[in-house]
């Protein structure tokens, strides 16, 4: 008996769980919790985390997961670790929804960077004004700056105020459009674009903009992840599942 537990949080988990349940497919979502008004999913549901490595065996034993599926976004690099090591522990085939990375292309103006702190330290010390396009986890770092104005797009209202003099909060969920993105943007007069290398479809909008404004883009690389079995479409994960998915990387 096939049981399946989908860590989300992307539109390919939201994608893959329509699939599963069109399939009619015993599977559980999983959400962080971390937005007050998550995407309603056609699957049982379950939010918050796990409680670590030993929280997340306990859960795949008591609910007789046999399979896990990690669609977490690239940069939920902890809850990704912590899949690897409890479904090593706990011997439940495990794989990974993986979208692609973005790569820079004719007309691009990138800057790479490896985390957020590298980020920081490629914008210009004051005078810019930055479209921080990295939700609202480490926006923090970026007060070693405070000459720049700063304008952030977040799911929800901040439940504090930003801690920047020069700010602005766009509310707003992807997908976005690169029309929505370019007139956003000249709105704000923005010179410079943060972004998680994210990969995918619906993010993508930016850097388009970004491209036809001719503006510069500090582009944060991705967190390594343990070796994992990873797959990069829907479709091949819906095959894994269904030809007897083994363990393995
Ligand atoms: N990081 C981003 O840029 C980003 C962007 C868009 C969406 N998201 C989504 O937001 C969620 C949190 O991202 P994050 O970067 O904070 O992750 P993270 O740092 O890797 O995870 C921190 C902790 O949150 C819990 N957690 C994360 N994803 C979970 C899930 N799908 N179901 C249950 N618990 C989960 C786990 O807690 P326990 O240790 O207690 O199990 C995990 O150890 C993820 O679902 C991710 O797909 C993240």
């Amino acid at each position: 008996m096939t049981r399946i537990l989908l860590l989300g949080g992307t539109s390919e988990a939201s994608a893959l769980a329509r699939a599963l349940a069109e399939r009619g497919d015993d599977a559980i979502f999983s959400y962080a919790g971390r937005t007050g008004t998550p995407v309603a999913q056609p699957l049982p549901t379950r939010v918050g985390g796990f409680g670590g490595v030993a929280g997340l065996v306990e859960y795949l034993r008591a609910e007789a997961i046999t399979h896990v599926v990690d669609a977490t976004h690239p940069f939920a690099a902890g809850m990704s670790a912590n899949a690897v090591a409890a479904c090593d522990r706990a011997e439940v085939a495990l794989a990974a929804l993986e979208r692609p990375e973005w790569r820079a292309g004719k007309g691009d103006d990138w800057t790479r960077v490896r985390d957020i702190v590298g980020a920081v330290a490629a914008l210009p010390d004051s005078g810019a004004r930055v479209f921080l396009a990295i939700g609202k986890q480490h926006v923090d770092a970026f007060t070693a700056k405070p000459g720049n104005f700063y304008l952030l797009r977040l799911v929800d209202p901040p439940e504090t105020p930003l801690p920047f003099p020069d700010c602005a909060i766009e509310i707003a969920r992807g997908p976005f459009d690169v029309a929505s993105d370019e007139a956003l943007m000249e709105a704000h007069g923005i010179t410079h674009i943060v972004a998680k290398n994210s990969g995918g479809t619906g993010a993508e909008a930016k850097l388009t903009a970004a491209r036809a404004l001719a503006l510069p883009v500090v582009m944060i690389d991705r967190p390594a992840t343990p070796a994992r079995r990873v797959l990069n479409s829907v479709g091949a994960v819906l095959d894994w599942l269904g030809h007897g998915a083994d363990r393995g990387v």
